[in-house]
């Protein structure tokens, strides 16, 4: 049986093996860990993970408004800052993490529905035998018993996933930059 701690760990790890193009990755396992624990800790936020054994072979995370989970990063400023600490010296990713909270409370976000899946990420040795599928599945019902009946995806143009969301019925309704140069996908998905 993991505990919370290791499962947050795991969560970390398997998004920096599943996205090692993404921004967040660089931001190293210590900031993905307790990014993740405030994720499961937040009341507007949840991570729903599938274990096989003691290995992580999937998880995925969705939120119906983002505040509560920046409040509960804050209010963990001893761990936030050891974690940020080898970022603090990087103006590049500091600007990059403040494009992430600028997209979030901006006005091109805010056209759009607020809840939202944040990730979803399988082990590659478990790929492509509906784990992602099912947990999808798992993520519609958890917005479902909040009241939800849509959610957006936001997801870089050039991300092979874009197929999976599709195939999952999702819309696309719009384009944005969470980061300069970097165009993504809005997708709707309607929960019936
Ligand atoms: C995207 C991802 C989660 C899919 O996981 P998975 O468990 O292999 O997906 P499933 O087996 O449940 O596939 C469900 C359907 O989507 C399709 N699909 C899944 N990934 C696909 C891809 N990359 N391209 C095209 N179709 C894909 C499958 O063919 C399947 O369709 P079918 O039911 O008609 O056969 C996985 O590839 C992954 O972790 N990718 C890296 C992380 C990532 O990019 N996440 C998304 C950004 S947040």
């Amino acid at each position: 049986m993991r505990s919370k701690k290791q499962i947050y760990r795991d969560a970390a790890s398997l998004h920096i093996a599943s996205i090692p193009s993404g921004f967040l990755p660089t931001l190293g396992l210590n900031f993905l860990s307790l990014m993740y624990r405030c994720i499961d800790e937040a009341a507007s936020t949840v991570l729903i993970t599938k274990y096989k054994d003691d290995q992580l072979v999937g998880f995925v995370t969705g939120s119906v408004g983002k505040s509560n989970l920046y409040r509960s990063m804050l209010s963990h400023p001893f761990v936030l800052i050891i974690a940020l600490l080898p970022v603090v010296f990087s103006i590049k990713k500091l600007r990059k993490i403040f494009s992430i909270l600028s997209h979030s409370s901006g006005s091109v976000r805010a056209s759009y529905p607020a809840p939202e899946l944040l990730t979803i990420c399988v082990n590659s040795s478990f790929r492509g035998q509906g784990i992602a599928d099912s947990l999808y599945v798992k993520l519609c019902n958890d917005f479902k018993s909040k009241s939800v009946n849509e959610f957006v995806i936001i997801v870089g143009k050039a991300i092979d996933a874009n197929q999976f969301y599709i195939k999952q019925g999702a819309i696309i309704v719009g384009q944005l930059q969470v980061h300069a140069g970097a165009d993504s996908n809005v997708f709707i998905q309607r929960i019936s």
